[in-house]
């Protein structure tokens, strides 16, 4: 698709704290032209744990604001929980805006998966999906697949991220109900369910029991939004563009920092969290 004789709109990435920056990073390699936007509704974080129906509600209440106000040409929601809950809202309630969403990447681990046994971490709100189990027998049927909700990954992969200790007992606690042993076979693929996972994988990978293939799935969802957003001719990035917005409205100094690292000016202005 191309398109000419506009000014690019921007990119708006979601998620409810700084995992959807694993999406970020792969998304501005393939878009270079396209200034992002990125949103955390930190006062809403962790999702994880929330009640489906109030957390709906919070996220399309959201939406209808940031749409409202930053007008970008597509959003990519980087957050499973998020997405697997609100993702069909959302389209129904914004049908002019092009969604890319972010759901468990099952049916590419079923395609891959020799022994058979696939585990799924995820967040405690995305594992009690009706979406993910649709995943599952769509996808997966012929798979044994165990479905790992963990309470405490995204906080540990956010303080991680900014340069906090982790202990790799509570992560490998975390991790350890993944690795399943069933009449000879072992588990052979992890997906990674959260985007905030992406942050710990090399932490994930020494603590294994034993080598799988953790699937992250931040490049496959940029390569959808590429084929979603116009590549404009001649287009160049907008110099100085890139910023992020914090429902709280007071990001920390780390993530501050954070921020400045994936070259994110923090707004001023912030979304109302409700
Ligand atoms: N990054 C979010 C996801 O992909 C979840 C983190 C949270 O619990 O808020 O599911």
């Amino acid at each position: 698709m191309t398109q000419t004789g506009h000014e690019p709109k921007p990119v708006l990435v979601f998620d409810s704290g700084i995992g959807g920056l694993t999406v970020l990073r792969e998304a501005r390699v393939l878009m270079p032209e396209r200034g992002f936007i990125y949103v955390a509704d930190d006062a809403g974080f962790p999702y994880g744990g929330w009640e489906e129906a109030p957390l709906r509600k919070r996220i399309l209440d959201l939406f209808a604001e940031l749409l409202a106000t930053y007008e970008p040409e597509a959003v990519i929601v980087a957050c499973n929980t998020a997405f697997t809950l609100a993702g069909t809202d959302l389209r129904h309630a914004f049908p002019d805006m092009r969604f890319i969403g972010t759901v468990p990447a099952i049916k590419p681990a079923a395609e891959r998966t020799r022994s058979g046994l696939v585990s799924v971490l995820a967040t405690p709100g995305t594992v009690k999906r009706a979406y993910t189990r649709d995943l599952i027998q769509s996808f997966a049927a012929k798979c044994h697949v165990r479905l790992v909700g963990s309470e405490n990954l995204a906080r540990m992969a956010e303080a991680y991220i900014r340069g906090e200790p982790v202990s790799d007992e509570a992560v490998l606690a975390e991790i350890a109900p993944c690795f399943v042993e069933k009449d000879g076979a072992r588990t052979d693929i992890v997906v990674l369910a959260c985007t905030h996972y992406p942050f710990l994988a090399n932490v994930f990978r020494r603590l294994a029991p034993w080598p799988v293939d953790w699937l992250d799935p931040a490049e496959a969802i940029a390569r959808q939004a590429r084929r979603l957003v116009p590549l404009i001719e001649g287009a160049e990035h907008p110099q100085g563009f890139d910023f992020a917005v914090f429902t709280s409205g007071k990001p920390d100094f780390s993530t501050r920092r954070l921020m400045q690292g994936f070259g994110l000016d923090i707004a001023d202005t912030s979304v109302k969290a409700v």
